[in-house]
Protein backbone atom coordinates (compact mmCIF):
# COMPACT_ATOMS: atom_id res chain seq x y z
CA UNK A 1 0.00 0.00 0.00
CA UNK A 2 0.66 3.65 -0.50
CA UNK A 3 2.64 4.33 3.03
CA UNK A 4 0.77 6.92 4.36
CA UNK A 5 -2.76 5.48 2.51
CA UNK A 6 -5.95 7.55 1.83
CA UNK A 7 -8.06 6.25 4.62
CA UNK A 8 -12.14 6.54 4.87
CA UNK A 9 -14.00 8.94 7.90
CA UNK A 10 -17.00 8.04 8.58
CA UNK A 11 -18.77 10.94 11.42
CA UNK A 12 -21.45 9.61 12.71
CA UNK A 13 -23.80 11.21 15.75
CA UNK A 14 -26.61 9.38 17.59
CA UNK A 15 -29.30 10.85 20.16
CA UNK A 16 -27.59 10.39 23.26
CA UNK A 17 -29.49 7.84 24.94
CA UNK A 18 -28.85 5.72 21.46
CA UNK A 19 -24.94 6.25 21.52
CA UNK A 20 -23.63 3.27 23.13
CA UNK A 21 -25.37 1.21 20.59
CA UNK A 22 -24.66 3.46 17.68
CA UNK A 23 -20.67 2.43 18.63
CA UNK A 24 -21.20 -0.96 18.72
CA UNK A 25 -23.45 -1.26 15.71
CA UNK A 26 -20.10 0.44 13.95
CA UNK A 27 -17.99 -1.79 15.91
CA UNK A 28 -19.59 -4.44 14.73
CA UNK A 29 -19.61 -3.03 10.46
CA UNK A 30 -17.82 -5.94 8.29
CA UNK A 31 -16.64 -5.54 4.49
CA UNK A 32 -14.94 -3.30 5.34
CA UNK A 33 -14.51 -3.38 9.01
CA UNK A 34 -13.28 0.08 10.67
CA UNK A 35 -10.11 0.02 11.88
CA UNK A 36 -10.57 2.37 14.15
CA UNK A 37 -12.80 3.81 16.12
CA UNK A 38 -12.19 7.08 17.37
CA UNK A 39 -14.40 8.89 20.02
CA UNK A 40 -14.45 12.76 19.97
CA UNK A 41 -16.79 15.12 21.92
CA UNK A 42 -17.64 17.83 19.90
CA UNK A 43 -20.16 20.59 21.35
CA UNK A 44 -23.30 20.68 23.71
CA UNK A 45 -25.10 18.80 21.23
CA UNK A 46 -23.69 15.34 20.87
CA UNK A 47 -20.49 13.72 20.80
CA UNK A 48 -19.40 12.97 17.31
CA UNK A 49 -17.25 9.04 16.34
CA UNK A 50 -14.95 8.75 13.73
CA UNK A 51 -14.81 5.58 11.88
CA UNK A 52 -11.84 5.20 10.20
CA UNK A 53 -11.95 2.87 6.80
CA UNK A 54 -8.63 1.94 4.66
CA UNK A 55 -11.45 0.48 1.92
CA UNK A 56 -13.98 2.45 0.91
CA UNK A 57 -17.67 2.09 2.73
CA UNK A 58 -20.85 2.27 1.35
CA UNK A 59 -23.23 4.75 2.74
CA UNK A 60 -26.09 3.80 1.84
CA UNK A 61 -25.07 0.51 3.27
CA UNK A 62 -24.18 1.27 6.75
CA UNK A 63 -27.13 3.53 7.03
CA UNK A 64 -29.52 0.69 6.29
CA UNK A 65 -27.97 -1.50 8.84
CA UNK A 66 -27.16 1.11 11.62
CA UNK A 67 -31.35 2.37 10.89
CA UNK A 68 -32.28 -1.75 11.71
CA UNK A 69 -29.77 -1.89 14.26
CA UNK A 70 -31.22 1.43 16.15
CA UNK A 71 -35.03 0.29 15.49
CA UNK A 72 -35.33 -0.86 18.80
CA UNK A 73 -34.89 2.93 20.54
CA UNK A 74 -37.17 5.45 19.67
CA UNK A 75 -36.15 8.23 17.91
CA UNK A 76 -32.70 6.84 17.53
CA UNK A 77 -32.59 6.25 13.64
CA UNK A 78 -34.38 9.02 12.76
CA UNK A 79 -31.76 11.39 14.96
CA UNK A 80 -28.48 9.61 13.89
CA UNK A 81 -26.30 11.56 11.61
CA UNK A 82 -23.63 9.91 8.91
CA UNK A 83 -21.34 11.26 6.68
CA UNK A 84 -18.54 10.09 5.20
CA UNK A 85 -15.17 11.63 3.40
CA UNK A 86 -12.18 10.82 1.90
CA UNK A 87 -8.84 11.70 3.92
CA UNK A 88 -6.10 11.88 1.23
CA UNK A 89 -2.90 10.36 1.19
CA UNK A 90 -0.11 12.10 2.88
CA UNK A 91 2.65 13.11 -0.14
CA UNK A 92 5.31 12.24 1.50
CA UNK A 93 7.49 13.11 -1.49
CA UNK A 94 6.38 16.58 -1.42
CA UNK A 95 6.97 16.82 2.42
CA UNK A 96 10.16 15.68 2.16
CA UNK A 97 11.05 18.13 -1.21
CA UNK A 98 9.54 20.97 1.27
CA UNK A 99 12.59 20.76 3.76
CA UNK A 100 11.37 18.94 7.23
CA UNK A 101 13.03 19.79 10.36
CA UNK A 102 15.51 17.31 11.89
CA UNK A 103 13.91 14.76 14.09
CA UNK A 104 15.84 14.33 17.56
CA UNK A 105 14.35 11.26 19.92
CA UNK A 106 16.48 10.04 22.48
CA UNK A 107 20.17 9.59 20.71
CA UNK A 108 18.43 8.98 17.36
CA UNK A 109 18.55 12.26 15.07
CA UNK A 110 16.65 11.70 11.76
CA UNK A 111 17.23 14.29 8.46
CA UNK A 112 16.77 14.43 5.03
CA UNK A 113 19.56 14.95 2.76
CA UNK A 114 18.50 18.77 2.61
CA UNK A 115 19.63 18.88 6.59
CA UNK A 116 23.16 17.31 6.25
CA UNK A 117 25.20 19.00 9.25
CA UNK A 118 27.70 18.09 11.91
CA UNK A 119 25.89 16.65 15.34
CA UNK A 120 27.29 16.02 18.23
CA UNK A 121 29.43 13.19 18.58
CA UNK A 122 27.12 11.45 21.13
CA UNK A 123 24.18 11.10 18.87
CA UNK A 124 23.64 9.02 16.76
CA UNK A 125 22.15 10.82 13.08
CA UNK A 126 21.44 9.22 9.72
CA UNK A 127 19.70 10.68 6.44
CA UNK A 128 16.49 8.79 6.11
CA UNK A 129 14.34 9.92 2.62
CA UNK A 130 11.16 8.26 2.85
CA UNK A 131 10.39 8.50 -0.59
CA UNK A 132 6.98 6.31 -1.71
CA UNK A 133 7.43 4.93 1.93
CA UNK A 134 5.91 5.51 5.65
CA UNK A 135 8.97 6.54 7.62
CA UNK A 136 10.34 10.55 8.16
CA UNK A 137 10.39 9.93 11.96
CA UNK A 138 7.62 12.95 11.68
CA UNK A 139 4.46 10.40 12.80
CA UNK A 140 3.69 9.91 16.57
CA UNK A 141 4.00 6.68 16.03
CA UNK A 142 7.34 6.40 14.59
CA UNK A 143 8.35 8.59 17.18
CA UNK A 144 7.33 6.00 19.96
CA UNK A 145 9.34 3.41 18.61
CA UNK A 146 12.06 5.15 18.42
CA UNK A 147 11.77 5.89 22.42
CA UNK A 148 10.77 2.73 23.18
CA UNK A 149 13.67 0.99 21.53
CA UNK A 150 16.20 3.33 23.17
CA UNK A 151 14.64 1.83 26.51
CA UNK A 152 17.58 0.74 29.18
CA UNK A 153 18.19 -3.36 29.10
CA UNK A 154 20.30 -5.46 27.08
CA UNK A 155 21.59 -4.32 23.61
CA UNK A 156 20.33 -6.86 20.89
CA UNK A 157 21.99 -8.89 18.43
CA UNK A 158 19.10 -9.99 16.49
CA UNK A 159 16.67 -7.39 15.19
CA UNK A 160 13.19 -7.49 13.14
CA UNK A 161 11.89 -4.48 12.05
CA UNK A 162 8.54 -6.13 10.66
CA UNK A 163 6.62 -3.28 8.61
CA UNK A 164 9.74 -1.48 7.80
CA UNK A 165 8.23 1.23 5.75
CA UNK A 166 11.15 3.39 4.90
CA UNK A 167 13.35 1.50 7.15
CA UNK A 168 13.80 3.82 9.64
CA UNK A 169 13.52 1.87 12.80
CA UNK A 170 15.99 -0.69 11.55
CA UNK A 171 18.37 1.68 10.59
CA UNK A 172 18.21 3.46 14.11
CA UNK A 173 18.65 -0.10 15.75
CA UNK A 174 21.67 -0.84 13.62
CA UNK A 175 22.66 2.54 14.55
CA UNK A 176 22.44 2.39 18.39
CA UNK A 177 23.56 -1.43 18.73
CA UNK A 178 25.88 -4.41 17.31
CA UNK A 179 23.37 -6.30 15.49
CA UNK A 180 22.01 -7.34 12.48
CA UNK A 181 18.50 -6.55 11.34
CA UNK A 182 15.82 -7.64 9.01
CA UNK A 183 14.01 -4.97 7.77
CA UNK A 184 10.21 -6.39 6.49
CA UNK A 185 7.25 -4.97 4.62
CA UNK A 186 4.73 -6.18 2.32
CA UNK A 187 4.86 -3.41 -0.16
CA UNK A 188 7.46 -3.64 -2.80
CA UNK A 189 8.20 0.40 -2.79
CA UNK A 190 8.79 0.09 0.68
CA UNK A 191 11.31 -2.13 0.76
CA UNK A 192 13.17 -1.01 -1.96
CA UNK A 193 13.09 2.50 -0.44
CA UNK A 194 14.30 1.02 2.71
CA UNK A 195 16.89 -0.83 0.77
CA UNK A 196 18.69 2.41 -0.26
CA UNK A 197 18.54 4.22 2.72
CA UNK A 198 20.28 1.44 4.58
CA UNK A 199 22.83 1.69 1.52
CA UNK A 200 23.42 5.17 1.40
CA UNK A 201 23.70 5.23 5.55
CA UNK A 202 26.58 2.38 4.85
CA UNK A 203 24.59 0.01 7.25
CA UNK A 204 23.91 -2.65 3.71
CA UNK A 205 25.62 -4.98 5.47
CA UNK A 206 23.98 -5.01 8.64
CA UNK A 207 20.38 -4.52 7.43
CA UNK A 208 18.57 -7.06 5.32
CA UNK A 209 15.42 -6.11 3.35
CA UNK A 210 12.56 -8.47 2.26
CA UNK A 211 9.36 -7.88 1.14
CA UNK A 212 6.90 -10.32 2.75
CA UNK A 213 3.17 -10.59 4.41
CA UNK A 214 3.36 -10.74 7.87
CA UNK A 215 5.98 -13.26 9.03
CA UNK A 216 5.01 -15.32 5.61
CA UNK A 217 8.42 -15.61 4.47
CA UNK A 218 11.10 -18.37 5.48
CA UNK A 219 13.93 -16.35 6.31
CA UNK A 220 11.92 -14.61 9.09
CA UNK A 221 11.29 -17.50 10.66
CA UNK A 222 15.14 -18.65 9.94
CA UNK A 223 16.57 -15.42 11.70
CA UNK A 224 14.41 -16.60 15.06
CA UNK A 225 14.73 -16.42 17.56
CA UNK A 226 15.25 -12.13 17.72
CA UNK A 227 16.03 -9.86 20.97
CA UNK A 228 13.70 -6.98 19.75
CA UNK A 229 10.92 -6.97 17.33
CA UNK A 230 9.83 -3.69 16.21
CA UNK A 231 6.38 -4.02 14.29
CA UNK A 232 4.76 -0.55 13.55
CA UNK A 233 1.46 -1.91 11.74
CA UNK A 234 -1.88 -1.32 12.52
CA UNK A 235 -3.81 -3.28 15.21
CA UNK A 236 -5.61 -5.49 13.42
CA UNK A 237 -2.73 -6.93 11.75
CA UNK A 238 -0.85 -7.33 14.88
CA UNK A 239 -3.65 -8.93 16.46
CA UNK A 240 -3.56 -11.47 13.74
CA UNK A 241 0.22 -12.14 14.13
CA UNK A 242 0.17 -12.47 17.97
CA UNK A 243 1.08 -16.30 18.26
CA UNK A 244 3.70 -15.84 15.11
CA UNK A 245 5.21 -12.67 16.89
CA UNK A 246 5.37 -14.62 20.04
CA UNK A 247 6.91 -17.69 18.58
CA UNK A 248 9.65 -15.45 17.09
CA UNK A 249 10.71 -13.46 20.37
CA UNK A 250 14.17 -14.69 22.00
CA UNK A 251 12.54 -15.85 26.29
CA UNK A 252 14.70 -12.83 27.21
CA UNK A 253 13.59 -10.54 24.01
CA UNK A 254 11.57 -7.57 23.76
CA UNK A 255 8.58 -6.81 21.53
CA UNK A 256 7.59 -3.02 20.31
CA UNK A 257 4.14 -2.80 18.99
CA UNK A 258 2.72 0.25 17.34
CA UNK A 259 0.45 1.56 14.77
CA UNK A 260 -2.83 1.22 17.49
CA UNK A 261 -4.55 4.08 19.08
CA UNK A 262 -4.52 3.76 23.06
CA UNK A 263 -8.33 2.90 22.76
CA UNK A 264 -7.24 -0.55 21.61
CA UNK A 265 -4.55 -1.47 23.83
CA UNK A 266 -6.65 -3.46 25.83
CA UNK A 267 -7.35 -5.68 22.86
CA UNK A 268 -3.86 -5.57 22.18
CA UNK A 269 -2.45 -6.67 26.01
CA UNK A 270 -5.24 -9.41 26.06
CA UNK A 271 -4.42 -10.85 22.44
CA UNK A 272 -0.55 -11.16 23.38
CA UNK A 273 -0.85 -12.31 27.21
CA UNK A 274 -2.33 -15.06 25.86
CA UNK A 275 0.76 -15.71 24.22
CA UNK A 276 2.59 -15.06 27.08
CA UNK A 277 3.76 -11.44 26.89
CA UNK A 278 2.93 -8.90 29.18
CA UNK A 279 3.42 -5.45 28.89
CA UNK A 280 6.26 -3.88 30.33
CA UNK A 281 6.28 -0.45 29.21
CA UNK A 282 3.99 1.56 26.95
CA UNK A 283 4.90 5.15 25.46
CA UNK A 284 1.81 7.26 24.90
CA UNK A 285 1.22 10.65 22.15
CA UNK A 286 -2.00 11.75 21.68
CA UNK A 287 -4.06 8.88 20.54
CA UNK A 288 -1.21 7.04 19.34
CA UNK A 289 0.68 4.30 21.68
CA UNK A 290 3.63 2.03 21.43
CA UNK A 291 3.49 -0.79 23.88
CA UNK A 292 6.83 -2.64 24.56
CA UNK A 293 6.15 -6.53 26.20
CA UNK A 294 8.22 -8.95 27.37
CA UNK A 295 8.06 -12.76 28.92
CA UNK A 296 7.61 -12.38 32.48
CA UNK A 297 10.31 -13.32 34.72
CA UNK A 298 8.64 -16.24 36.13
CA UNK A 299 5.32 -17.45 33.82
CA UNK A 300 2.23 -17.15 35.56
CA UNK A 301 -1.03 -16.61 33.94
CA UNK A 302 -1.73 -14.18 36.43
CA UNK A 303 1.53 -12.16 35.88
CA UNK A 304 0.05 -8.56 35.93
CA UNK A 305 1.00 -5.96 33.22
CA UNK A 306 4.29 -4.10 34.82
CA UNK A 307 2.92 -0.10 32.81
CA UNK A 308 -0.64 0.89 33.11
C1 LIG B 1 3.01 2.87 9.84
S1 LIG B 1 4.11 2.27 8.65
C2 LIG B 1 5.58 2.10 9.66
C3 LIG B 1 6.86 2.40 8.93
C4 LIG B 1 8.08 2.47 9.83
N1 LIG B 1 8.36 1.19 10.44
C5 LIG B 1 7.92 3.53 10.90
O1 LIG B 1 7.89 3.16 12.08
O2 LIG B 1 7.84 4.71 10.57
C6 LIG B 1 3.53 0.60 8.50
C7 LIG B 1 4.24 -0.21 7.46
O3 LIG B 1 3.82 -1.56 7.63
C8 LIG B 1 3.58 -2.15 6.38
N2 LIG B 1 2.62 -3.23 6.61
C9 LIG B 1 1.32 -3.12 6.96
N3 LIG B 1 0.77 -4.34 7.12
C10 LIG B 1 1.76 -5.24 6.87
C11 LIG B 1 1.81 -6.67 6.87
N4 LIG B 1 0.73 -7.40 7.14
N5 LIG B 1 2.98 -7.28 6.58
C12 LIG B 1 4.08 -6.54 6.30
N6 LIG B 1 4.08 -5.18 6.26
C13 LIG B 1 2.94 -4.54 6.56
C14 LIG B 1 3.07 -1.01 5.52
O4 LIG B 1 3.27 -1.26 4.14
C15 LIG B 1 3.90 0.16 6.03
O5 LIG B 1 5.10 0.31 5.32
Amino acid sequence: MALAPAHWRLWARFPAPSRALGLALLEALEEPAPFALLERAEGPDGDRIAALFLDPPDLDAIRTRMTIGLAEMPGAAEGMELALEEVAAEDWVRRAQEGLPPVRVGRVVLHGSHDRRSWPANLRPFEVEAGEAFGTGHHETTRLCLAALQAPGASPRRILDLGCGSGVLALAAARLFPARALATDNDPLATAVARENARKAGLGPHIRVLTAEGLAHPLIRAGAPYDLILANILARPLLRLAPGLAACLARAGRLVLSGLLTTQEREIRARYRAHGLIVTRADREGEWSALTLSRPRRPHPSAPDLAP
